[in-house]
């Protein structure tokens, strides 16, 4: 097959929510669809659970659980469908944005009760900024919820989304009785019961009282036709193209559980999302059509056996194509590199891969040579971009307390960095390591790791850091000033960019008026 055909046939997506919205049972819905999977309850959950938020060895186990669900391949109408994981919780944001850069377009699951919620806020803005494709499904019709028209402007309002009903319930919670397919023209009916089967749909071009009152009961079909004149006096048509610049997102209605109102999101989504984008590197656009490869690491993850400190660098391939035992260029090390063993992620099942192709998630195992962002190609120098690090929200400065093992210590803290666990920042002057996370869980996880893993020991000191701020030099007289004054809150990041690690927001704030020939940023993309 031509690689403009493998291309065409991938698309490479994320399902983003806060926490409980559905995501996982969703997930498990279009597997199942798929065949990917058999049965339900295959999917496990790898959020924390509710009440285990201060006990780290859940995080050990959601790392166990993650390795199988990072990447979810399934087949579907003749395209190759992955599905890539992103952690709601807020301690694992990091970990969600960098997969961000990975995707083409994401699903955003919305609970009709809860409306927006904050984790939904903060990923869906991320994906805005990097006008990522989103389709938006409401879940939990079978529920009580609130009023579908006021959660739309609740979702417009909040995530400055502008959007498109492509489906309307009809009723919600116990007066549940199906959705319209407004795209199609179809009814689906609602079995409590029952699962979802093609005997439910009904054609039904210009739905009328006359159609839907034997159908639906009298006071749903009213209900739902003076709804239905509201959205199609409301709303634009459809525009492919607002779609896939983020401007436009339609929503589909549904119950994940019941495996209602799924299929049609599905359906929509594959004859609406991209197929493989291009990516914009430091140097140049790079088109997924073009013949030489290339490909950048989202995401590392560490075996779970202490004994084997061996990882997973996962790979997003973006253009040509991926071969087994060829040789390749680490644009970082400046070395070649060839993988005799790389997996593909067919539902949750690891299988060795020989070619792979734009969009295509690789399995590449790594003694320890990659971090998140690093670029392989077939020879070209690319820093891809859109894997930014952003600032913290806690601090900590690392204390070795076994002097003899400080070698153990410190490689430990690289490869727990390279991994994404939490980001390290060395204090110009003297050294200090100052660890940042986004949730306190991952204090003690790097701990708890150090010692298994490494076999080092270590504390923390708190330390008064109120953000990390990434500079931007643009008058050099101004910035030795600030570098004299500033020099003991100042730290260089993995990869050696300076960072200002201000104690409060007030001095940060101070920072920013007295300096103007300084850009203060809280991302290192800038
Ligand atoms: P998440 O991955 O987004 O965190 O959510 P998950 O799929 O785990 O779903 C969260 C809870 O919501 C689960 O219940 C799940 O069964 C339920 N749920 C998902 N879709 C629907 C739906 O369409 N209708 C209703 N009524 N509930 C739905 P749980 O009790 O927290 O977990 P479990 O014991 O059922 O696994």
């Amino acid at each position: 097959m031509k690689l403009t055909d493998e291309i065409k046939k991938r698309r490479t997506f994320g399902i983003i929510s806060h926490p409980d919205a559905g995501k996982t049972t969703l997930t498990e819905k279009l597997l199942l669809f798929g065949g990917a999977i058999q049965t339900a309850g295959a999917v496990k959950s790898n959020k924390i659970k509710k009440h285990a938020t201060s006990d780290f060895m859940e995080i050990e186990r959601q790392r166990g659980i993650s390795v199988a669900t990072s990447v979810m391949g399934f087949e579907y109408r003749d395209l190759n469908i992955n599905i890539l994981d992103t952690p709601g919780h807020k301690d694992f944001a990091e970990d969600t944005y960098r997969t961000l850069s990975a995707v083409d377009s994401v699903i955003v699951v919305i609970d009709v009760a809860k409306g927006v919620e904050p984790q939904t806020e903060k990923l869906v803005g991320v994906a805005r900024m990097r006008q990522i494709p989103m389709i938006v499904f409401i879940n939990k019709l079978d529920r009580e919820g609130k009023d579908p028209v006021d959660l739309l402007d609740e979702v417009e309002e909040k995530l400055g989304l502008s959007v498109l009903p492509l489906s309307w319930p009809i009723g919600m919670g116990q007066r549940f009785k199906g959705v319209y397919n407004i795209y199609k023209q179809e009814l689906i009916l609602f079995d409590p019961h029952g699962q979802q089967d093609e005997d439910n749909i009904l054609k039904i071009t210009n739905p009328d009282l006359e159609t839907l009152e034997p159908l639906v009961g009298k006071f749903a079909a009213e209900e739902f036709l003076s709804e239905l004149e509201i959205v199609t006096m409301v709303y634009d048509d459809f525009d492919r193209d607002a779609y896939q610049k983020g401007d436009q997102v339609p929503v589909f209605f549904g119950s994940a559980i019941n495996n209602f109102g799924v299929k049609e999101m599905l359906d929509g989504f594959v004859e609406f999302a991209p197929s493989p984008l291009a990516r914009q590197t430091e140097e140049r656009v790079v088109r997924p059509e073009e013949d030489d490869f290339s490909g950048f690491v989202f995401k590392i993850h560490a075996n779970m056996d202490p004994r084997h400190r061996d990882r997973i660098a996962f790979l997003r391939i973006v253009s040509g194509k991926f071969e087994r035992n060829k040789f390749y260029h680490h644009v970082r090390k400046d070395t070649k590199m060839r993988f005799s063993n790389p997996t593909t992620f067919m539902a949750a099942r690891k299988e060795l891969v020989e070619e792979s192709f734009p969009g295509d998630i690789v399995g590449l195992y790594d003694p320890g040579n990659f971090k998140i962002g690093d670029a392989l190609t077939d020879g070209e120098v690319l820093h891809f971009k859109g894997i930014p690090r952003f600032s913290p929200e806690l601090f900590r400065m690392v204390i070795n307390k076994d002097p003899l093992r400080f070698k153990q210590l410190d490689k430990g803290i690289r490869q727990l960095m390279d991994e994404g666990v939490a980001q390290l920042f060395t204090q110009v002057m003297g050294n200090q390591k100052v660890i940042g996370t986004v949730g306190a869980l991952q204090f003690d996880v790097i701990k708890y790791r150090l010692e298994h893993e490494y076999g080092a020991n270590c504390d923390y000191h708190q330390v008064n850091i109120h953000k990390a701020i990434w500079l931007e030099i643009l008058d050099k007289e101004e910035f030795r000033d600030f570098e004299k004054r500033k020099m003991k809150d100042l730290a260089y990041d993995k990869d050696e960019q300076l960072v200002y690690l201000p104690e409060t927001a007030w001095a940060l704030q101070m920072a920013r008026d007295n300096y103007p020939g300084i850009k203060f940023h809280e991302t290192s993309e800038f």
